[in-house]
């Protein structure tokens, strides 16, 4: 890790998110470079950062194309100059289809679906269009989240989409669960001989995850799509996906009391760091004091322990701390600040901040 504190954080205005542009940029180098040796496709997932800037990064090092969460966040990307956009969620509704249709009409997008519901109401949107949209069918290889559970019913759903007008089924999404592939690899096969039987081949695979991503290519997937890599974060230093020289955001906060001698507080809560526990059972790491409990939020307060600190941080002092998870707080902040070195380096716009529809 970087020494600290360093020159920038005296300056800073706490609470303040903090996104390091050369560790960033050595994160986007290095997953570009992870599917260039596996001759994948790299389609990074925008929902982490939900910034144009990080997006052009993306896309100057060898993307492909974007994936997006949601629909105003692909508008958004369409918006800051991307041209090729895959939607990895379901989209429904009167209100979504005209905004799904005119949005096709600006860039080359894919949609997913994993019911029929979803794809009937896809050829609606289409209906009458110049433009065909690319489908995917999502399938769910044991993440238990959106995807149809077995093969041969994702194949059924792939030929439905391929038989109505406006659509082309272009291949299976999957999100496989962090670190089993043997599942996937099955399904997949599975899948491929279903597809086969209904007259449909399976052009692409697009595969994602950044836990699983030292074995990109191993699923026989021709796209990829990685989010949390961008910035990285506690709960990828704990599965081993990255180390904490690999992370990119930081919130700093400031040590604003210290009201009792095991505790302190720091002007950072719910509000700046969200409130997912991820499993940790705390709220971030303070990087700079691994002893410290960030034990409990209130929307504008964290409750640090530091009982078990030789020596704890001391009121005005600036701390950094290490989200569980880094892509909700993007959209917690309409910028961030930037640094390089020990210095900053400006703001950066949080493009797609609030777009959750
Ligand atoms: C559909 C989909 N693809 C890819 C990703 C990216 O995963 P990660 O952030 O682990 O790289 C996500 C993350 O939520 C996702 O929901």
């Amino acid at each position: 890790m970087k020494p600290f504190p360093h020159a920038f954080a005296a300056t800073l205005d706490t609470p303040a998110p903090v996104v390091d542009l050369d560790i960033v940029e050595r994160n986007i180098a290095r997953l570009q470079a992870a599917c260039e040796r596996a001759g994948v496709g790299n389609r990074p997932h925008m929902k982490t950062h939900k910034a144009r800037d990080i997006a052009r990064l993306q896309l100057q090092a060898g993307a492909i194309g974007l994936t997006c969460q949601k629909l105003g966040e692909a508008e958004a990307m369409a918006d800051a100059g991307a041209t090729d956009l895959l939607i990895s969620y379901n989209v429904l509704g009167a209100a979504k289809h005209a905004r799904l249709r005119a949005l096709a009409r600006r860039v080359k997008l894919a949609v997913c679906c994993d019911n029929s519901t979803v794809a009937d109401g896809y050829a609606q949107a289409m209906a009458g269009a110049a433009d065909v949209l690319s489908v995917f069918v999502e399938c769910d290889t044991g993440r238990h989240r959106c995807g149809v559970p077995s093969p041969q019913a994702a194949a059924d759903l792939a030929r439905h989409v391929a038989d109505l007008p406006g659509l082309r089924f272009d291949g299976v999404l999957l999100y496989p669960p962090d670190g089993d592939l043997v599942a996937s690899i099955d399904f997949l096969a599975e899948l491929r001989k279903a597809c086969a039987g209904h007259g449909l081949i399976v052009r692409t695979v697009c595969s994602g995850g950044t836990p699983n991503w030292g074995r990109i290519g191993s699923l026989g997937e021709n796209e990829y799509r990685a989010g949390t890599y961008v910035y990285n974060d506690r709960q990828m230093v704990r599965l081993g996906a990255a180390s904490l020289e690999d992370c990119a955001l930081f919130v700093y906060a400031t040590v604003v009391s210290h009201p009792e001698p095991d505790r302190v507080m720091i002007d950072a809560g719910s509000k700046t760091l969200t409130s997912d526990l991820m499993g940790f059972g705390d709220h971030g790491l303070l990087v700079d004091y691994p002893e410290a409990r960030l034990h409990k939020l209130a929307e504008e307060h964290g409750f640090v322990d530091v009982s078990a600190c030789a020596h704890a941080p001391g009121i005005g002092e600036v701390v950094r701390v290490l989200p569980n998870h880094a892509c909700p707080v993007s959209n917690l902040f309409d910028e961030v600040l930037t640094m390089r070195g020990d210095r900053g380096a400006g703001r950066m716009s949080i493009t797609a901040r609030g777009r959750v529809a």
